[in-house]
Formats: C-alpha cells, structure tokens, sequence
C-alpha cells in the first residue's frame, strides 16, 4: 500500500432519536445559526419543526435557506453566502440529502472568502477557512455528511464540478435512519447505486498489498446487496436502512481507502451528463459503470476476478480469468436492473448528441482515471456504449 495521512474529523451521532443531541452540540459553535433545507421533504417528515423547536430552545437565531436543488446550484449557494456575510452567521445546519449538505459546504466556505466561491470548484483558489458545518442526514447516498468532498453545478457554464477540503467536513453529522423511511423507492436506488460507486471508485486500483482494505471494500459491497431488497420491500425497515445508511457513509469517508490510489473516472463522466441533463447521480451512475468495467477490464482482470468471486460468489470452476471477470460485471447489470436502476442513456431521452462536448469537458481540467487513464476518445468511446 501507498503511504497516507488519514484525517477525519467528524463526529457521527447515529441512531433513532439522537437528534436530541443537536442543540448541545450546534451550540458549541455558535447561535446564529443558517438552517439549510431542500425542497420540502424535510418539513413533510415533521423534522422542520423538531429542529426549529432545538434551536429555539437553545436560544438560536436562525436564518433559514430552503428550496436547495438536487444537484445543488451555484446560484443558490450564493444567496446563502449573502445571507451568511449579511447577518453575521456562525454555523452552518444542513438538514437534508446529499445536495443541500453540498451546497451548505459551498456556503460555509464561501462566507469566508471575499473572492467566487466557484473559484473553488475551477480550482483557481483552495479553501483556507470555513464557517462551522453541521448535518442532519435524511438519505443514505453521497457520504457527504462525514467527508470534505462538494459537487455543485454552475447552471450558466453547464458545469459540475467538486471541490475538497479539510475545512468543509460536517464538525458534527446526526445520523437517524427512521428520516430515511420517507425517501422515495427511485431515490433509494439511486442512493444504492451512487454508494457501490464509491467503493468501485477506490476498489479498482492497481496499488498492490491492501488485503484490509479490499476486504473492507467487499464486506460495504455486499451488506448493500443484502439490504438492497428490504429497504425496497419495506422502506420503514429499521435494520435495512440503518445498514445502508452506515454504508453509505462508509463508503466515502475515506477509511476503505486508506493508502490506495482511487480512479473517479466514472463520476468525472457522469457529472458531465448531469451537468447538461439535470439526471440524478444514481442513475447516470447506474448506466455508466458497468460500461466503465467492460471497457477498462483488460488493465487489470486480477481485481474484476477477485470481485466476481468475493462480492457475487461466481463459481470460477472451468472458466478463464476473463469470463469470471466478464461474469462479475453482468451480475453488477443484472442487481441494476433488479432494484430498477436506468441502464442506457436513452431512458434519460439522451442521444448522441453531446457526446463530444461532454467527453471535451470531462478531460478539459484533470486526468481521467488511474485504473486506465482515459483520453477523450476513450471517454466517447464509455459514453457511446451507454447510449
Ligand atoms: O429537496 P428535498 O425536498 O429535500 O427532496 C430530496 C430530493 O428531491 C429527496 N429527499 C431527500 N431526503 C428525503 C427526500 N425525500 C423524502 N424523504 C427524505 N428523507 O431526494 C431528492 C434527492 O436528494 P439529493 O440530496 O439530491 O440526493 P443525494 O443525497 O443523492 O445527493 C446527490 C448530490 O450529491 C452529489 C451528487 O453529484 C448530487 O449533486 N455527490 C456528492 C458527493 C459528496 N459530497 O461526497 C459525492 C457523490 O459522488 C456525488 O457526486
Ligand atoms: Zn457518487
């Protein structure tokens, strides 16, 4: 394994009914408080009011920024950055999805820079400070709530980009997964799929000797897959969602990963689509990596063999190292297609169409993938095979 530095300094609360520590705990930061919410789940699971009830308690001043996108904009991190230089804000509550606790990292970094925030994200400036973040979680999925990672779109460049950094990781992350009985059964799939994409993302690496961390990687792979039905089934199950809900954490807080190189290609690729089509995440995601597999397998079919065996117990007996790789990503298409994820482009109504722009935008600012470093073509060539 590679030399690392691992650092994350965020505190979980994880459980029914630990959102009777949040008022303690966001009051160590501060009381004028920027309650950040999406588009109104929160208010229809009751946990508007919960949490507008704590901090009244605690004697808050909150200033509220609601209606944050799936797919968070630029657009709206910046009224949430005016109302944070405007009112003097100390902390930072996201209480949501993936997006808005993106789009409050955007915020919290923002109010403490005098330049664009988007300068972040086009990598023209690095985060040096930061207002004080905290989450309260309400769909398994991204691992925002316990990394430094921030995907925001800018809607009038068609551009999705994330940002990273130390100072943008929740200082605190409530964790419940009865909040998480609500989210919609399209929006647990895509939560299901966008979670075994971060561990492909660190699990198909070419640094050698990580037995830990393969097994770590394994063991977030298939405890996905054994719930992946029950949350379906019954969306009210606490055991299921409890299991993806830790997995989804763990899968992108960087513990798996620890001294491995990752590859990203595939969520370079997809935020590229987004960025035009407005997709969700999951399912852009769920129509691409399995076409990803395919095309880069020949770099490297040791790992695709043992992931094949380890995480879908293909029966290797008779067969070459290729069809029992071969065998391990038709078995990723096949639990797709199972939970009902989109498996071609065209179920978006995306045609060839941007095909060029998007792999231009794809390669324009970073090299593209370590199992395989993609070129444009190669990126085309990924795109084509989705359609
Ligand atoms: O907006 P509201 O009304 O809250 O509804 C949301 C939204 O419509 C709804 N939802 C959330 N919790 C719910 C609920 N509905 C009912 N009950 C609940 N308890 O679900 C919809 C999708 O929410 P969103 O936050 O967009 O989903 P997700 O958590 O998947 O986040 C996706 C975003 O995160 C980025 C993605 O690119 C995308 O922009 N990512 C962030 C990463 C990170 N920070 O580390 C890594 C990922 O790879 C990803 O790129
Ligand atoms: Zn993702």
């Amino acid at each position: 394994m590679d030399n690392f530095v691992f650092h994350n300094p965020t505190k979980i609360f994880f459980g029914k009914g630990q959102i009777e520590h949040l008022g303690k705990e966001i009051i160590n930061y501060g009381k004028k408080v920027l309650f950040v919410t999406g588009g109104g789940s929160v208010k229809r699971i009751g946990l508007y009011d919960k949490v507008i009830e704590i901090l009244k308690e605690e004697k808050c001043n909150v200033y509220e920024l609601s209606g944050v996108e799936p797919n968070p904009r630029l657009s709206t991190v910046k009224k949430g950055i005016e109302i944070c230089k405007s009112e003097g804000i100390e902390v930072v509550l996201a209480v949501g999805g993936g997006s808005v606790l993106d789009a409050s990292k955007a915020i919290a970094a923002g109010a403490k820079y005098d330049g664009d925030v988007w300068d972040f994200y086009t990598r023209k400036a690095t985060i040096e400070d930061a207002l004080p973040l905290a989450t309260v979680l309400t769909l398994a999925a991204t691992g925002s709530e316990m990394n430094g990672n921030s995907v925001v779109t800018n809607w009038e460049t068609k551009e999705k980009l994330g940002t990273n950094s130390i100072h943008i990781y929740p200082k605190f992350s409530i964790l419940d997964p009865t909040y998480t009985y609500s989210v919609p059964r399209d929006q647990t799939v895509y939560g299901i799929v966008d979670i075994m994409a971060h561990v492909f993302e660190q699990y198909f690496s070419h640094t050698s000797n990580t037995p830990l961390q393969d097994q770590f990687c394994e063991s977030v792979m298939r405890t996905v897959i054994d719930n992946s039905e029950a949350v379906l089934e019954r969306p009210d199950d606490y055991d299921a969602r409890s299991n993806i809900l830790l997995s989804g954490t763990m899968a992108l807080n960087n513990i798996i990963r620890m001294g491995m190189a990752g590859d990203w290609a595939t969520h370079m690729i997809e935020h590229e689509v987004s960025a035009i089509y407005d997709i969700p995440h999951g399912g852009g995601l769920a129509i691409i990596f399995p076409n990803w597999m395919k095309y880069v397998l020949d770099e490297g079919i040791e790992k695709f063999k043992r992931y094949a065996i380890e995480v879908w117990k293909v029966d290797a007996t008779g067969k070459t190292d290729k069809e029992i790789a071969l065998e391990g990503i038709e078995k990723t298409r096949e639990f797709f297609n199972r939970i009902g994820a989109p498996s071609r482009l065209k179920d978006y109504n995306i045609g060839d169409e941007n095909i060029e722009l998007m792999a231009e935008k794809v390669v324009k600012r970073r090299t593209v993938g370590q199992y395989k470093k993609l070129t444009k073509e190669d990126v085309k060539n990924i795109l084509t095979m989705s359609l």
